[in-house]
């Protein structure tokens, strides 16, 4: 069952979402060459707790750090650590912050300093596969029209779609139903309604779409090696359109 939130439940999530969105900016501006993986968890934790909110992925199944730092062929969910970003990475940022017990979940990929042209396509491509899933997350369309859109992106830019890992409902929880494959056919699975609540998330590989998950039990990299990218927003399906609850915006 895809749960319904109200109004004050999505205002929540609202809060919850500007802290991600302020603080994968923030970590945008720290992610230079030299840095390590692991300063970037630090200055998370940081910035969560000076927003009065709860790192959401800190203990999450015995995850380890606050945020998800996966560069080049990871994936996603590299753990924070003592590699060091350098010129030319693709560096994705992944982090979810829980207010009042409400969660917002949100991923960006960013190049540092020159990104070669594969490298950069890559990244537009799969920020664009996640416009285009958001596009159908409008009432009266069905869950697979999402993941339809994505596929379709993905692979009429030539990259491939990560199968293994899918967005998902969200909520009290960081993962409630439903599953959403960034892959399938469209017009199928559940019609989507006014206060469902959703972390849509494109993973996109360069080469092949297979993944495998290293011996930490955490980081999946793709099996040959090629670049990834990931990018994700939570976003709310109201009667009146689709609120990007992950989205920057101003302060007022
Ligand atoms: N955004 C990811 C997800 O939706 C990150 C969670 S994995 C964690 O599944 F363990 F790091 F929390
Ligand atoms: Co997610």
């Amino acid at each position: 069952m895809i749960e319904l939130k109200t109004e004050r439940e999505i205002a929540l999530m609202r809060r919850a979402g500007q802290v991600v969105a302020g603080l994968l900016e923030h970590l945008c501006g720290l992610a230079r060459p030299g840095v390590t993986t692991k300063a970037l968890d630090e200055a998370a934790r940081l910035y969560i707790r000076s927003q009065e909110a709860l790192p959401a992925f800190l203990g999450y199944r015995g995850y380890p750090a606050a945020i998800c730092v996966s560069v080049n062929e990871e994936v996603v969910h590299g753990i924070p650590g003592e590699r060091r970003i350098k010129d030319g990475d693709l560096v994705s940022i992944d982090a979810g912050a829980v207010v009042e017990g409400y969660y917002a979940d949100a991923a960006t990929t960013i190049g540092v300093g020159t990104l070669t042209p594969l490298a950069q396509r890559l990244q537009d491509a799969t920020r664009q596969a996640l416009a285009d899933g958001i596009g159908q997350a409008v009432v009266g369309r069905r869950l697979s029209d999402i993941s339809h859109a994505v596929q379709q992106r993905v692979e009429r830019e030539g990259f491939g779609v990560v199968r293994d890992f899918v967005g998902h409902g969200i909520g009290r929880a960081m993962h409630e139903e439903p599953a959403i494959p960034n892959f399938g056919p469209p017009n199928a699975g559940p019609r989507l309604r006014p206060g469902m609540v959703l972390a849509i998330e494109p993973m996109v590989t360069a080469g092949r779409h297979e993944v495998e998950v290293l011996a930490d039990g955490w980081t999946a990299v793709t099996k040959d090696r090629s670049l990834a990218a990931h990018f994700e927003h939570t976003v709310a399906i109201m009667e009146t359109g689709t609120d990007i609850l992950t989205r920057r915006r101003g302060d007022a």
